[in-house]
């Protein structure tokens, strides 16, 4: 089996595999779309506007893998071929085309791929009763964050994440504090310094944030 780029000639057997791989994990979940749209999408939209992968066996499409910045957008695999192992590989593919970190949505009901996300160090961070997706259907959002970011930095920086604010502390207590220098934001030179700067994050106690690969935030802790 090989996990390889979508190509255009690609796009309708991805559409059927996308087609048997829902109707069979989620039966009880409304279709939004009919199959004839669903192919149309795959053709116009999936494959020539989106990062898609497949997995091909024997020259057959088994799997399909959509990426939207740093969204799993899809992945299905052909409904006779679950359990051998081939969303673990798709899965992987995701992680090494995005190597600091993915986000997804999945349906309450489906139990399966929560534990398959799960496995694969997916974390829930928030419920939805269904109301903004087009199935109408209770979803759960999922985060993976790569270990290569220093997780004391990322969950300091999540505890706070604002410029330094002294005197929050209630008194007796010393929680860390990021000092943002604002200067340090953007896609200019600074950027390239600020990435030399994060590969020495965890001696000097600086670092930098990022998101869609832009730095956003970038200090020094004070503790
Ligand atoms: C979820 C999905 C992508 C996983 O791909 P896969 O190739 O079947 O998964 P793998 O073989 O790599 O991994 C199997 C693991 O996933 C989970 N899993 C997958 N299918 C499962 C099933 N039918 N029942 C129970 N657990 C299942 C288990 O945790 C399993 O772990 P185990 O091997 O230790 O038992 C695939 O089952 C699928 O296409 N499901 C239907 C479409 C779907 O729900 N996509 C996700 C939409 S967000």
């Amino acid at each position: 089996m090989v996990i390889r780029r979508a190509t255009p000639a690609d796009a309708a057997a991805m559409a059927e595999v996308w087609l048997r791989s829902r109707t069979a994990a989620l039966p009880t979940v409304r279709r939004a779309h009919s199959d004839n749209e669903v192919r149309a999408w795959f053709r116009d939209v999936v494959v020539p506007q989106r990062e898609s992968w497949v997995a091909e066996d024997g020259g057959v499409i088994v799997g399909l893998l959509v990426l939207d910045g740093s969204w799993v957008s899809q992945l299905y695999v052909e409904p006779d071929r679950r359990g051998e192992a081939i969303g673990t590989s798709l899965l992987n593919r995701a992680k090494m085309q995005r190597p600091t970190g993915l986000e997804l949505w999945t349906f309450q009901v489906n139990l399966p791929a929560r534990l398959f996300y799960e496995k694969h160090g997916f974390v829930e961070v928030e419920r939805t009763n269904g109301a903004a997706n087009e199935e109408g259907e209770p979803d759960i959002r999922y985060q993976w964050a790569s270990r290569q970011e220093p997780k004391n930095l990322v969950n300091r920086l999540r505890e706070r994440d604002d410029d330094l604010r002294p005197g929050d502390d209630a008194p007796g207590q010393s929680r860390p504090a990021f000092l943002t220098i604002p200067h340090f934001r953007g896609r200019t030179w600074q950027n390239i310094c600020i990435r030399i700067l994060f590969g020495i994050v965890r001696i000097c106690h600086c670092g930098a944030f990022f998101s869609d690969g832009v730095v956003q935030q970038f200090g020094l802790f004070a503790e």
